[in-house]
């Protein structure tokens, strides 16, 4: 039940005055000011009566009025809520929306313009958000900037990936003071960011940093729409700036009055493990829109994948290797079928793979209701049907968004009558300024990938797949922002260095044993994520080319087969795959675990946690009792004790566990692994020896 409660209003006349409003979290640790200072608003954030953000500038600028100079505060007004929700599906069953909420109504004293800043402070972290109401004077108008400040209260490590960047999300995160943050920096840590220097020094979002007394802190947004996409402008000392991505002419955001921005969020917790839990991304997003769901579900899904991307055995496109044939898709499907799998992913089943599909928005249209002549549609969505599978679609649009929106409804409505219910979709392209967008006039230009353009055309996928009861994976996509709760069909995404890097990338750019403890406290806060885990082949996986099919040697995942179990724990995501190809799966002990281990959850732990070091996280089954644990390590070994109270009082036990072998680890014996089953009850604590690189998985059941 929410139940506002005003429990004050004052109004301020002149500006200059210096007048301080102060709002408290419900549970009083953290403590908001607000400060007109003159005419210049500003906030500031205390936890535990420490400050984390000094005073911090707010204010938008557009080409008509700006809210940023000559503001008077006419009412401030504050409200209390605190409620609960039940997700569809995700990492926890009921969600709690607890807050207290201070309205700002500002007037800009020389336009006599409104505009009203609402603050939420959850026990989590902070959200605000600019709204501007119909008025006379405000029709249309261009955001040219939006003066937001981050002004940390410390300078402390930092996890970020750059903005601007060519490859979008895809970046092994850099990790420096917030002082240090610049794309030469990132060079010399990472990766060395080649091409042209277009756009500002500026990180994505989620942007985390912990302190020297362990308060971690991420900044993100919630609720992005008819926006454009939030960056962080470094400037050389620990205070950021709000960047938000430009159309190709420049303007930040065309928008037109009634207006709410998205909500700018703050993510404030003791430690990492603590901000890993925060719902409030969420409880600032609108409710699910969606009334029936009963077609959204979360599974597990194979698919004719690894053995392009990762094995190189197979093509997208036509020629003697194309993998998407009819009787190897079947194959898929048997294996699908007999293991209890939801989903078959089929990739290069349709038409557009055949020239230059990648990497520059150019090359062969892509259809997406026509099938390559060797995948016989009609035959697999029977036989599909008829195993109880359901096949997962793909749509690679290689960025040719106007190519994809031109078949759109009849793309989705191809699923519908071929019995897909999820389809993974795709956005592979230089994202640096390089999406072609034709205007009314015929005129062509280039947008980023992250722009305003891009935000508003995933939500028209989005949308158009939810009326014809698809969900979609996106890959390449925009950063969720907590969508997924007004749209649960918006049902994982990948927006980070996925398993893919594994396949494709020589092996000193694979991803890093490490990288998996960090995407937990960086891009998972943000949504489920689909990473496809499951990699069981570790060493010797790939050929040399598809016509040269000798091992190429040089390849090795910086993982072991107990680490990528614990993956499916680790990293959440309602629809995960198993990754690996069926005949590294069929008859291999620690197969039982990637069967066994759900996707949907009614209650989520992490545990312990270290960013870039180590996590533990447990979640509770929400079909049955059992519980799963994973834990991973970076590329140290270590030992973590972890306190078993979780369990249901006055309960046993069996605990399965999937463990490396004694001294293995990702470079010795990656692919060893050692399972037994103990008895255990919530008095007990568990020792998890983590060679480098390792991980450990575990099914608790009653016994
Ligand atoms: C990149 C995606 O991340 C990958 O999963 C997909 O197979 C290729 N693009 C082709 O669409
Ligand atoms: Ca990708």
């Amino acid at each position: 039940m929410i139940i506002p409660i005003i429990l004050m209003g004052f109004y301020v006349s002149s500006c200059g005055v210096n007048d301080l409003n102060r709002l408290e979290s419900p549970d009083k640790s953290l403590v908001l000011d607000i400060e007109l200072d003159n005419g210049i608003l500003s906030y500031s954030l205390k936890k535990d009566s420490k400050n984390i953000f000094d005073k911090s500038v707010l204010g938008l600028k557009t080409d008509k009025f700006d809210f940023f100079d000559n503001l008077i505060i006419k009412d401030t007004q504050f409200s209390s809520s605190n409620s609960k929700w039940t997700q569809v599906w995700g990492e926890q069953k009921v969600v709690e929306d607890n807050y207290n909420q201070l309205s700002v109504y500002l007037e800009n004293s020389v336009t006599s313009l409104d505009m009203i800043v609402h603050f939420k402070l959850f026990d989590d972290g902070l959200g605000f958000r600019y709204q501007i109401e119909n008025q006379p004077e405000i029709e249309s108008f261009n955001i040219l900037d939006e003066m937001t400040e981050f002004n940390f209260s410390e300078d402390s490590p930092s996890w970020w990936i750059p903005a601007y960047a060519y490859r979008r999300y895809e970046f092994l995160y850099a990790n420096t003071l917030i002082s240090e943050i610049s794309r030469d920096k990132f060079s010399e840590l990472v990766e060395n960011l080649s091409g042209d220097r277009l756009g500002p020094e500026a990180v994505q979002t989620p942007f985390t940093t912990q302190r020297k007394d362990g308060i971690t802190i991420a900044i993100h947004e919630a609720n992005l729409t008819e926006y454009s996409s939030m960056t962080l402008k470094s400037t050389g000392t620990k205070y950021l700036e709000c960047d938000l991505i430009p159309w190709s002419d420049g303007v930040k955001v065309r928008t037109k009055a009634p207006f709410k921005s998205p909500w700018r969020t703050i993510i404030v917790g003791n430690n990492p493990s603590e901000i890993a839990m925060s719902t409030m991304t969420l409880n600032l997003n609108e409710p699910n829109k969606i009334e029936d769901v009963s077609w959204i579900n979360p599974g597990k899904y194979i698919g004719l994948w690894w053995e392009m991307i990762g094995t190189n055995q197979s093509s997208w496109g036509s020629g003697q290797h194309h993998g998407a044939k009819t009787k190897r898709v079947k194959e898929y499907i048997d294996f699908g079928s007999k293991y209890g799998f939801d989903g078959v992913l089929v990739e290069g089943w349709n038409l557009g793979w055949d020239e230059d599909w990648c990497c520059t928005g150019d090359g062969e249209k892509f259809e997406f209701s026509t099938p390559h002549p060797e995948f016989n549609d009609k035959e697999i969505a029977k036989y599909a049907a008829e195993k109880g599978i359901r096949i997962v679609g793909h749509h690679e649009t290689g960025t040719q968004i106007r190519n994809y929106e031109s078949q759109l409804e009849e793309a989705f409505a191809y699923c519908q009558r071929m019995g897909i219910r999820v389809v993974k979709t795709g956005y592979v392209n230089d994202g640096s300024k390089n999406i072609k967008r034709v205007d009314q006039n015929g005129d062509l230009h280039m947008e980023w990938h992250h722009g305003q353009y891009m935000v508003e055309h995933f939500r028209r996928v989005l949308e158009t797949a939810a009326k014809y009861e698809v969900s979609i994976v996106v890959h390449e996509p925009i950063k969720d922002t907590g969508l997924r709760r007004t749209f649960p069909n918006m049902i994982s995404r990948e927006g980070a260095r996925g398993q893919e890097f594994n396949g494709f990338m020589p092996i000193d750019a694979h991803n890093k044993p490490n990288h998996t403890t960090i995407l937990p406290f960086t891009r998972l806060l943000s949504s489920p994520m689909d990473y496809t885990p499951g990699i069981f082949n570790l060493k010797d996986y790939r050929y040399n080319s598809q016509s040269d099919r000798t091992i190429n040697k040089n390849h090795h995942i910086p993982s072991t087969i107990s680490k990528e179990l614990a993956l499916y724990v680790i990293i959440y995501a309602p629809v995960q795959m198993a990754a690996d190809l069926p005949s590294n799966y069929e008859g291999h002990p620690a197969f039982q675990f990637i069967l066994d281990v759900p996707t949907d959850w009614e209650e989520t732990i992490v545990l312990n946690g270290e960013i870039g070091k180590y996590i533990t996280t447990v979640r509770k089954d929400i079909n049955s009792d059992d519980w799963f644990l994973g834990s991973i390590t970076n590329e140290d070994s270590r030992v973590l004790n972890i306190n078993l109270s979780f369990l249901e009082d006055g309960e046993e036990y069996n605990g399965t566990i999937y463990k490396d072998v004694q001294n293995g680890g990702w470079l010795n014996s990656p692919e060893e692994i050692e399972i037994e089953t103990l008895l255990f009850t919530n008095k007990d604590s568990h020792e998890i020896i983590l060679p480098e690189g390792g991980g450990q998985a575990i099914r608790f059941t009653k016994k």
